[in-house]
């Protein structure tokens, strides 16, 4: 079952050829899909040769095999995780039950909803990316880019591959659909915010690999719990992807901060307009860019209360981050959890019940694991001898959604006035003349093992190549 079988059209390990119906609907969409790619895909990427992995299995030992690829011939297909035999439902009212192989009808519009909100995030990346390749400061980094943008395309192909099996007709408009909406288009816009904002340059797409591809693992965790096996099955092989596009925004971010450290301690300086002069980006920048991603991306978790979230968990469709670790009874029936809201001008704690409060539970969970990565940032510059440290900002700082909304906070906590914002808004999220400063250092560089200025070289290279690898060729 883990064996993968590429000598068909579409590559997969859910034996599609016994399904005729399903295979023909895919295959019909397969074309629509390569001429999304040639169009929204990297920007000028499409005779490079790549040296990509490919799933071979879907083993946690070595699935991938590492080659160049001409990126439209990559073989994207269906994966699923191996079975487990007689799984059971085990959190909200069904628990206990046989694990569904089919959609429950009375569930079959809010799982739809779930897997069609998931798979809007995958081609919208791509977009967000397109024109990253055409300032990549190494080899290396252009060759991750094109990695984790073609393991998002695959990522649309698990959840168009959901939709036509198991959605019959709605599923099948579904998957138009989705290679029809277009991030930060103003009339058919991908369905989540941060999914719409640019990734204009390279610290922006580090910091939306380290938090933004983070809070695609934690949704693909609560979606790995799911009741709907097949949705599990899918989930659990997208996880073992994500792996990397976190490591590239973690190893990104650190090498960005290794740079300007160094650049401190040679020109023996903090001042922002030295470094800057010198081609580094800036401590305070990079903390801004870090406040702007880590609060557009918690937003992704959704209204603090929401009776939906209740919905899902209860009916089975969506559990908590490793909702098998937990030893609560999994039901949650009469338990509450804090919530912060605004409360006669004060951000106050308000106990509601818990499960109402499940997004608020899965963006905890989500920010004691980016934390952690920002402490190991720490580690780089306290290492290098520098008395500055990055600081994720305060839960309630530059939120759209929920409760939080609109609310005027510091990034330390503090409640502020409109006007006390707007005064320190430059010092808090990239201002424009930081984004300037941002694009106007980045410049391609194609020459094996040479790094742009503004970035430290990798500890290794992918697949234990040497430095100078050529990870892309031009031709
Ligand atoms: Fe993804
Ligand atoms: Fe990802």
């Amino acid at each position: 079952m883990s064996g993968i079988d590429y000598s068909e059209k579409i590559p997969n390990n859910v034996n599609l050829s016994e399904d005729r119906a399903l295979q023909r609907a895919l295959e019909q969409w397969q074309p629509s899909y390569l001429d999304w790619w040639r169009d929204m895909g990297p920007s000028g990427s499409q005779g490079l040769d790549v040296y990509l992995r490919t799933a071979v299995s879907v083993d946690p030992q070595g699935w991938a095999q590492f080659g160049y690829v001409k990126m439209p011939e990559y073989r994207w297909g269906i994966f699923l995780g191996a079975a487990q035999t007689d799984r059971r439902i085990h959190f909200g009212d069904h628990k206990g039950e046989p694990a569904w192989q089919d959609v429950p009808g009375e569930h079959r519009a809010n799982l739809r909803r779930i897997i069609v909100t998931q798979g809007d995030t995958e081609p919208a990346s791509v977009e967000q990316q397109r024109q990253l390749g055409l300032t990549a400061p190494s080899l290396y980094d252009l060759r991750n880019l094109f990695q984790v943008n073609v393991e998002e395309g695959r990522h649309l192909w698990a959840m168009v591959y959901l939709l036509h099996k198991y959605f019959g007709r709605d599923g099948r408009e579904e998957g138009e659909a989705l290679l029809e909406r277009r991030s930060g288009q103003q009339d058919n816009p991908r369905i989540l915010r941060a999914f719409n904002e640019e990734t204009p340059d390279w610290l922006s797409f580090f910091m939306f690999t380290y938090f933004t591809d983070r809070d695609g693992k934690f949704q693909l965790c609560a979606l790995a719990e799911s009741s709907f096996d097949p949705l599990a099955r899918t989930t659990k092989f997208m996880l073992t992807e994500e792996a990397h596009h976190m490591f590239v925004g973690e190893s990104g971010v650190a090498r960005v901060i290794r740079r300007t450290c160094e650049l401190m301690n040679e020109l023996k300086t903090d001042d922002p307009a030295r470094l800057r002069a010198a081609g580094v980006i800036d401590l305070p920048t990079i903390q801004r860019y870090l406040n702007f991603h880590f609060s557009v991306t918690i937003d992704l978790f959704g209204a603090d209360e929401s009776s939906n979230a209740a919905t899902f968990f209860s009916s089975g469709l969506k559990g908590r981050f490793e909702e098998g670790k937990r030893d609560d009874d999994h039901v949650l029936k009469g338990q509450t959890y804090q919530v912060l809201a605004l409360q006669d001008g004060q951000l106050v704690e308000k106990e509601v019940p818990l499960l109402n409060a499940l997004n608020e539970v899965l963006r905890d969970d989500f920010i004691r694991d980016s934390v952690a990565g920002v402490d190991r940032w720490n580690k780089v510059i306290e290492k290098a001898g520098i008395p500055f440290r990055l600081k994720v900002p305060h839960k309630a700082f530059h939120r759209s959604i929920g409760a939080l909304a609109g609310a005027k906070v510091s990034p330390s906590g503090r409640l502020l006035s409109q006007s006390e914002w707007q005064a320190h808004v430059d010092q808090w999220l990239p201002s424009a003349s930081d984004r300037a400063l941002v694009m106007s250092l980045m410049g391609r560089v194609v020459e094996p093992g040479k790094f742009a200025n503004w970035i430290a070289p990798p500890a290794t290279g992918i697949n234990r190549q040497p430095a100078d690898f050529e990870y892309v060729r031009f031709n």
